[in-house]
């Protein structure tokens, strides 16, 4: 920077207050464009507060809706139980045999929690039942057992055409539990692998509660003689996978079983 007169030697004052001039338009825009950044800042500051409230408003009010839902599904199926099982325990036992199963299966993380949360619906068809069937004493005849076997395709219907994922899934285990592997099951009589998954776990669990549960007509099975008999159906009423990967985990199911972290 040259601030000195070429000719005269001395230093050149109007060079130098243009210089100082200069310095400071500088100095000031340059302050001014900081001061537009430090606005911008805390604007985009509140933009992110504002998202992050509205983030968490969203959230909230997801779980509160997820948990209504949830509540909806658990009444509709205490509804149906009403008469019959006269057990929420059964309900919640129902859809954690069946989760464990699914979990052991390697069934991904959200199917298993679908099942954990529908399965306990297996029988909401039995509010179609007449309550002479449903809740007698004694054996049902052939006809009885022909107007009960109708709870799975009333129940279906009930849960049918939903756009939820959730209730799809409630809907194929509705329709599907109590049929068997080698065929001779109902209502569709399908077997093997045409069967769903969902209800050849459900129709497992459900096997297993109504063995060691008490019901009108019974007492409890011991754990030991339930065992037995499902090692009996493994390949005739259960799919011979899900057997095996129940057994070896009886001791979680055993668990289950016996109420722990049940409520
Ligand atoms: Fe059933």
């Amino acid at each position: 920077m040259e601030i000195k007169n070429p000719q005269t030697g001395s230093v050149d004052i109007d060079q130098l207050q243009k210089y100082a001039q200069d310095l400071a338009e500088v100095y000031n825009s340059e302050k001014e464009k900081r001061k537009e950044l430090q606005v911008s800042e805390q604007q985009l500051i509140k933009y992110a507060d504002d998202l992050n409230k509205t983030i968490l408003e969203l959230k909230t009010a997801n779980q509160e809706l997820q948990e209504a839902y949830l509540d909806t599904i658990h009444r509709l199926v205490l509804a149906a139980e009403y008469k019959d099982e006269d057990t929420g325990d059964h309900i919640i036992r129902m859809g954690r045999y069946s989760a464990l199963i699914a979990e052991k299966l390697d069934l991904p993380s959200k199917e298993v929690q679908n099942i954990l949360y529908v399965s306990p619906m297996h029988d909401v068809g039995k509010i179609g039942i007449p309550d002479s069937i449903l809740i007698k004493p004694g054996k049902l005849t052939k006809e009885e057992f022909e107007i009960m076997k109708a709870h799975s395709i009333i129940g279906a219907n009930l849960l049918a055409y939903s756009k939820s994922e959730i209730i799809q899934v409630a809907e194929q285990i509705a329709l599907s539990h109590h049929e068997k592997w080698n065929g001779k099951g109902y209502p569709q009589g399908l077997a093997g692998e045409e069967i769903p998954l969902v209800g050849r776990i459900v129709g497992l669990a459900d096997v297993f509660d109504a063995l060691t549960s008490k019901r009108p007509y019974k007492d409890p099975f011991p754990v030991e003689k339930a065992i037995d008999i499902i090692k009996k159906e493994r390949g005739e009423h259960f799919d011979p996978h899900i057997v095996d990967v129940f057994l070896e985990n009886i001791d979680e199911i055993l668990k289950i079983k016996e109420g722990e972290g049940l409520k």
